[in-house]
């Protein structure tokens, strides 16, 4: 893991300022991630959009846009947040699958850029809007890749994207509604370290690219990986660069066009800007096992319950400990175990834990399960820690819910 981490003593005062459970973001990792990125890319004409779905906090949204990157949004709802965060409509990349065709209209009006995943919305935006609207289109590339099946998007058998055999098809469309077809793109999966998933899907796109001839953009999604243990490494980024513009120099001596790559990544800007500190409620033995049972559970941070997926644990309340094996599991009324057979340092009732990793898809996929408050989030920038959400209260329980009153 790179070396821009919030220290154990920034977030024990967090959590005794703020209290547990609670997700904590790191504003300078975010920008240190799209910085490498830039630089990464930087031999060729790259424009970033952070796909928002991993975190959607406002106030990330508005840091994000302040350090010059622009956004790539999976619903419309996501769209009118990032407008509402101030981005410009331009910056703005709508990606979304199998929507009604009336939220495509709802993403034209709101003037951003759109890329549609079925033929059918593909004719239906062709009928209605012509050569008027540039517009881009996701394929499925049928390559398989990433983390675990749930977060793959891009073989053969995935909803994601128009087929790529179905490309006259798609021709046909835009020949017969005259549509002004300005980006291709594919997003392969999540959490994809091989760099050469990223050049075949490059091929593909290249392959093609000529049969486009409005075509501006090459659109290759997110999923670059980042090291979840301490061993690990992420995706190779300049390495992706570097065959990223001998791609391109290729491409544009041979068919004397430019194009523009366009990426869309959520993990790698903010997963590891993230932190969730819990602390341990009960420490249960029973055979062998020690549970350390900590104040939240798979209604805050779904990942290893979902994708089995390894967040690494520290007790920084004990850092000096003797090694001991625990399952650190939650407090839901379903087994939720966030890790099993850790070695932690050891862990006493009332210790913080803190897990790593936890920028993207934590909060955002948070819930209100058992009745449990949504966690509160905090920003770290320039070494001042803010609340940018307050924990839930009893009000969120009852949200929009009617009350009937002849019960
Ligand atoms: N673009 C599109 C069209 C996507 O569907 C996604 C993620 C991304 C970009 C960003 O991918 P990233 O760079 O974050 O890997 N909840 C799962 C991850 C789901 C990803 C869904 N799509 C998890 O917690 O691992």
């Amino acid at each position: 893991m790179s070396e821009l981490k919030l220290s154990s003593q920034q977030l024990a005062a967090i959590a005794g300022e703020f209290g547990t459970p609670v997700y904590v973001y790191h504003a300078e990792k975010i920008k240190a991630q799209y910085e490498r990125l830039t630089n990464a890319f930087s031999g060729i004409n790259a424009k970033f959009f952070y796909a928002c779905k991993a975190l959607t906090n406002i106030n990330i949204l508005r840091y994000i846009k302040s350090i010059g990157c622009n956004v790539d949004c999976s619903s419309v709802n996501e769209v009118e947040l990032a407008i509402y965060a101030g981005f410009e409509r331009k910056n703005i990349l709508y990606t979304s699958n199998n929507i009604h065709f009336s939220e495509i209209e709802r993403a034209a009006d709101l003037g951003v850029n759109i890329n549609i995943d079925s033929l059918s919305n593909l004719e239906k935006f062709g009928k209605k809007y012509g050569h008027s609207y540039p517009v881009g289109i996701r394929l499925r590339p049928n390559i398989m890749a990433g983390g675990n099946l749930k977060i793959s998007t891009g073989h053969a058998k995935s909803k994601f994207g128009i087929p790529l055999e179905q490309i006259e098809k798609v021709l046909d469309i835009a020949k017969q509604t005259n549509l002004r077809i300005q980006n291709l793109h594919i997003h392969t999966g999540s959490e994809i370290k091989d760099v050469e998933v990223f050049a075949k899907g490059m091929e593909v796109l290249f392959e093609i690219a000529h049969y486009f001839p409005e075509l501006e953009v090459l659109d290759f999604g997110g999923g670059f990986k980042v090291p979840y243990k301490s061993d690990e490494e992420g995706t190779d980024m300049e390495l992706l660069g570097q065959k990223m513009k001998e791609e391109f120099e290729w491409f544009e001596n041979k068919y004397n066009r430019k194009l523009q790559a366009w990426f869309e990544p959520g993990k790698f800007i903010v997963s590891e800007a993230g932190y969730f500190i819990t602390k341990v409620n009960v420490i249960k033995n029973s055979n062998g096992t020690v549970f350390a049972g900590v104040d939240s559970g798979l209604n805050h941070l779904i990942r290893p319950m979902f994708y089995g997926s390894y967040h690494q644990i520290e007790n920084i309340s004990n850092p000096a400990g003797p090694l001991n094996l625990y399952n650190v599991v939650g407090n839901i009324c379903e087994t939720d175990t966030f890790a099993e057979d850790r070695e932690l340092n050891e862990i006493r009732e009332e210790d913080l834990l803190v897990f790593y990793n936890a920028g993207a898809y934590g909060f955002e996929m948070a819930s209100n399960y058992n009745s449990r408050f949504k966690p509160a989030e905090v920003l770290v920038k320039d070494g001042k820690a803010q609340l940018i959400r307050k924990r839930d209260s009893f009000d969120h329980l009852l949200y929009n819910q009617i009350e009937l009153a002849d019960l």
